[in-house]
């Protein structure tokens, strides 16, 4: 199943996804993990990207929208994927219709994550990311077993670049607008389904589970 995880910052889309992915056997394909990645790597995208990252703003689409591109021609996708934060503008979505296209394949669903903003603020400043294998954690939600230590690999915790407050902030204030334009593109295509988001992390997997036909 081809599927698009729509959804402000902090929504819970990374989280889920993960968990989805694994259970669907499709791959995660999270635009700002590959940005983030190739900002470790400092490679030429990396370099691109960073100073939007780092200040809350979208990375320009042409960037954006050629790097998705190559990464759905890759053999991996041909039996699904869950992409990750991506279209995130109307010039996005278009692109993506447009690429699937010439896969001679189609985008089936989109989950759109909905939840109010104060949650969203609390989710993403107490979020913490392994900088060993990338799992995410909560400081209070969803608490690693030690404090500061992942407990997949044993790797640091940290916090993201752009999870301070006053970035926070700015990032729903940039995604707030065009996320709802997407919702309202999907809703036309008759793709859009909504989850509530904002309860806990087993509440928004089951509506999810419901959402793909798993149970
Ligand atoms: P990206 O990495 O995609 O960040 P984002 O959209 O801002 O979303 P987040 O990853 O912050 O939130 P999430 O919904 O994944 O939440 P998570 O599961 O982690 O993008 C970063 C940047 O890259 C962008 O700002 C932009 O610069 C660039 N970029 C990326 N894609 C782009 C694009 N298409 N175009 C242009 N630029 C692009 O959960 C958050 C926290 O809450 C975690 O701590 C988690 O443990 C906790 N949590 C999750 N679910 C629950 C729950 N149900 N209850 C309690 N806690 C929960
Ligand atoms: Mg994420
Ligand atoms: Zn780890």
């Amino acid at each position: 199943m081809n599927i698009v995880f729509l959804g402000l910052p902090g929504t819970g889309k990374g989280t889920q996804a993960e968990m989805l992915a694994g259970e669907m056997e499709i791959p995660h394909i999270a635009t700002g993990d590959i940005f983030r990645e190739a900002i470790g790597r400092q490679t030429e995208l990396g370099q691109k990207a960073r100073k939007f990252m780092d200040a809350g703003e979208l990375v320009p689409d042409e960037v954006t929208c050629g790097m998705v591109k190559e990464r759905l021609a890759q053999e991996d996708t041909m039996s699904g994927f869950i992409l990750d934060g991506f279209p995130r503008t109307l010039a996005q979505a278009e692109a993506l219709d447009q690429i699937m296209q010439q896969l001679g394949r189609k985008l089936e669903l989109v989950i759109y994550f909905a939840a109010p903003e104060e949650v969203l603020i609390r989710r993403l400043s107490g979020r913490r990311v392994c900088s060993g294998c990338g799992a995410t954690y909560h400081v209070e939600f969803n608490p690693p077993l030690e404090e500061g230590t992942c407990d997949r690999c044993g790797g640091e915790l940290k916090q993201r670049e752009d999870d301070r407050e006053e970035t926070v902030i700015h990032r729903l204030q940039v995604n707030r607008e065009k996320t709802q334009q997407l919702v309202d593109y999907y809703e036309r295509q008759g793709k859009l389904t909504s989850l509530t988001a904002e309860g806990s992390l087993e509440k928004v997997r089951e509506q999810l589970k419901e959402a793909v036909g798993l149970i």
